[in-house]
């Protein structure tokens, strides 16, 4: 999937948009630095409904700041697109629980999304986290992503959102996901640099 040319956003408008690749694509350990300025920008600029739906705001920029329990990745385009989406979550023993993965809309169904969670489970694999945990909306796609990835489904919470967290206005069903380290998958490679950035703060 490497080195693979894209559109950055803006291609559609006919704009010149330099060609995107994904060995230019950084993870930067949110709670470093000036990150979570960055991310607070990050929020604000995203359209309502996006931040709203995905609870993203200052709330969680607070919690990037001082909780010692979760960890928060961010995936960075160096050459102009900057902060392009975040993966986050709590390290309980050797299990991990995600609670936010979300791209900027301009910068999705690229691969990118794939890319990151693939790292991150090879990073999981390496680190000797034995599961990892996510919870989706039934109807929402990204479902469909983590099967492919190789999460099973595990369980159910019937009208778990309430309609204020669905798209379409609709009570949804929370589907429970769970992934298994031992599994194999096709992984890339810069997992090992995921996971060193979280743990080494670089930023
Ligand atoms: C989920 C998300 C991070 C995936 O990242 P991505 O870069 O768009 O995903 P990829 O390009 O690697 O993979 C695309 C695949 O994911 C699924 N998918 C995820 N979100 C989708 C969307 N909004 N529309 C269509 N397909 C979507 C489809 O299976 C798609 O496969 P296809 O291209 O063959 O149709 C991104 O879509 C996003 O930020 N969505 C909004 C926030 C969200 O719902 N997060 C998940 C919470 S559980």
């Amino acid at each position: 999937m490497d080195d693979e040319a894209l559109k950055g956003p803006g291609g559609e408008e006919g704009r010149m948009v330099a060609p995107f690749s994904f060995s230019s694509l950084r993870f930067v350990n949110l709670a470093s630095g000036l990150w979570p300025e960055v991310l607070s920008r990050f929020f604000s600029a995203l359209p309502q409904a996006d931040a709203r739906l995905n609870a993203l705001g200052e709330s969680l920029v607070d919690e990037v700041r001082q909780s010692t329990l979760s960890f928060h990745a961010g995936i960075v385009y160096p050459a102009g697109g900057g902060l392009l989406g975040l993966l986050g979550g709590y390290l309980v023993l050797d299990e991990v629980e995600i609670h936010t993965f979300f791209l900027h809309p301009d910068w999705r169904k690229k691969g990118i999304g794939s890319f990151m969670m693939k790292s991150f489970l090879s990073g999981c694999h390496s680190s000797g986290v034995s599961e990892v945990h996510l919870e989706v909306r039934s109807k929402n796609p990204a479902r469909e992503l983590y099967s492919r990835l190789g999460f099973r489904e595990s369980g159910i919470r019937k009208g778990y959102y309430g309609p204020q967290w669905s798209p379409d206005g609709q009570s949804d069903d929370a589907i429970l996901m769970v992934y298994t380290t031992g599994k194999t998958v096709d992984l890339p490679n810069p997992g090992e640099s995921l996971m060193a950035c979280l743990t080494g703060g670089s930023g």
